[in-house]
Parts: structure tokens; C-alpha cells; sequence
């Protein structure tokens, strides 16, 4: 039996929630919120959406002492209507990190032994800071990172060539926040690269719809839900289903020395091996710089 508890369970949790029931990623769901009416709402409203078609995922609410034989944990605490009034995540830093910091120690408390994954942000550092307040080794946390950033990417240049997204192979890397950037070094459509298929122009714009592509939903919608929720379900079922997919999840890069969002092989392990990808100059640099504004946001916890 696959069993999956969900803390925070505002626009993300509940939508990751109602994901990994429809796609009967699991077989036990537990909610957990500070907001206990909402976790026990939604809890009821998750139930009735399973009446008729077969599913039966087991759901239940607010119990913690559920932690401690999950097979995931995945955290979606946050507030992302801060977005509505800032252009970069970190500015969920300041309250997230007290949440994280008050669930950190609970699933520590519950001698939790399964896989850690993080949506809440600012990504990786909220990852980071839970693997320190966790204690679980570094392969068994990792956080959403910038797989649905890729898939932003992904979504422009299919647009533009009128291709499946999945026909687009490459990666978005470092801070799912404003210092990603497209490795086009990494981007191809048919084995062709697609640095020959557009101009430096062209390729900018992907880049800056991939990065700006949460404010383009927040703006009309006031947060973000379906996208992240969907990346959220694909690493659960790698995990749950030890299904061995490289994703460009958050997971810690030793070189760096901090969590970014770079390709690993994702399984019941959590992270199996990451891949340290052969980036250009820019790139490096790029990435560099990705990592100096993850640590300095890090070093402000
Ligand atoms: C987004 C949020 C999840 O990028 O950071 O939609």
C-alpha cells in the first residue's frame, strides 16, 4: 500500500492532492494543515470525487502521528498570493521558512523513513532547510525544482513549431526562481539542437516564458496550481512507482554545495544519481550565478 501524506493544503496541496487521487497514484492520502476545517473539507470533498468511478483512495485528516509510516511526504505549505504583489519567490521566504520550521522537527518527532518532497517556496532553499530540520540523508529529500519550469519551456517551443511539448527534450536548470535558465545546450527537437532552428532572439523569449510563466497564470488567476500540482504527481510516481525517470528536480548538487534544480534519476530512493550536464561557458556562468542567489537566500534563514 502506497501512502502519502500532503502538508498545506491551500490551492497546491489540494490540487496535488485531488492529482495523485484521480491518477490513483496512492492507495492512503493524509491531509494535514494548520487549517484543520480545510484539511477535513477537503478531505470530503476528495471522498465524494472518488464516489462511482472506482477509485478508493483511503483519505484521511489532521492526524500527524500518520507521518511515521508514509512512503511520501509531500510539502506544499506556503502563501503564493505574495506573489501577487512581488516578482521573485523569495519573498514567500520570510513566512514559508517558519512553516517549514514547524513541520521540520514533527516529521523528525514521527521517525519518518520514506522520501521528502518539497513544492513550497522558494524552492530549493525551503528543500534545504528541510533536509537539515528533517535530518534525512540528502538523497531522500528533494524538491519539485525547475520541472515545471522545463515544462514552461517545453510548452513555448511546441507552441512555436506546432510539436507535442514532450517532443522537446532539454532542461531548464539551477533556482526555480528568477536565475533559472535554459541549458539550450541540452534543448533538442528530433535529435536536431534547436539553437539551429531559432534565433538568439527566438530562444530568449522561451526563456523569459518559462521563467515569467508563473505570473502569467498568477496575474489572471492569483496563484498557480494545475502546472505544479502535475510535476508534483510525476516525481510521486517515480518515487512510488520506482520508476527510475531523470527529472530536473531540486536535488543537492556536492559541487554546489546546495539544492538546484538539475537532472537525477528519481526512485523509491529518492535520488538514485544526478548528471552533471556538459554546459557551454555561458551556461556555467548562468549557472554560477543561479547558485550564488540560492546560497545567499539560504544564508538569510
Ligand atoms: C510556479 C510556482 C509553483 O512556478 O512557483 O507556478
Amino acid at each position: 500500500m502506497k501512502k502519502v501524506a500532503v502538508i498545506g493544503i491551500g490551492h497546491v496541496g489540494s490540487t496535488v492532492a485531488y492529482t495523485l487521487v484521480s491518477r490513483r497514484v496512492c492507495d492512503e492520502l493524509v491531509l494535514l494543515d494548520e487549517n484543520e476545517a480545510l484539511a477535513i473539507a477537503e478531505m470530503h470533498d476528495l471522498k465524494t470525487g472518488q464516489v462511482g468511478h472506482g477509485g478508493d483512495v483511503t483519505i484521511t485528516a489532521n492526524d500527524e502521528s500518520q507521518l511515521s509510516d508514509c512512503d511520501l511526504i509531500i510539502f506544499s505549505a506556503g502563501d503564493i498570493s505574495i506573489l501577487q504583489h512581488s516578482s521573485d519567490r523569495f519573498a514567500e521566504l520570510a513566512y514559508t521558512k517558519q512553516v517549514a520550521a514547524q513541520w521540520g522537527p514533527k516529521i523528525k518527532a514521527a521517525n519518518f523513513k520514506g522520501i521528502l518532497l518539497s513544492i513550497t517556496n522558494p524552492c530549493d532553499v525551503i528543500t534545504q532547510y528541510l533536509q537539515k530540520l528533517t535530518g534525512l540523508p540528502q538523497a531522500r529529500v528533494l524538491g519539485t525544482g525547475t520541472t515545471l519550469d522545463t515544462a514552461r519551456m517545453q510548452n513555448a517551443v511546441a507552441d512555436a513549431l506546432q510539436i507535442a511539448p514532450n517532443a522537446v527534450t532539454g532542461y531548464v536548470l539551477g533556482e526555480h526562481g528568477n536565475s533559472q535558465f535554459v541549458a539550450w545546450s541540452s534543448v533538442q527537437v528530433a535529435s536536431q539542437a534547436l539553437t539551429k532552428q531559432f534565433t538568439p532572439e527566438q530562444l530568449a523569449q522561451f526563456e523569459t516564458d518559462a521563467r515569467q510563466g508563473a505570473w502569467a497564470v498568477i496575474s489572471g488567476k492569483g496563484y498557480t496550481s494545475f502546472g505544479i500540482a502535475n510535476q508534483a504527481a510525476i516525481c510521486a510516481n517515480a518515487i512510488l512507482q520506482n520508476t527510475h525517470e531523470i527529472l530536473p528536480v531540486s536535488n543537492y548538487d556536492q559541487q554546489a554545495g546546495c539544492y538546484l534544480g538539475h537532472p537525477a534519476m528519481v526512485g523509491s530512493d529518492g535520488i538514485l544519481k544526478d548528471y552533471q550536464l556538459q554546459l557551454t561557458a555561458s551556461e556555467t556562468e548562468l549557472m554560477t550565478t543561479s547558485i550564488k542567489k540560492i546560497k545567499d537566500m539560504y544564508a538569510t534563514i
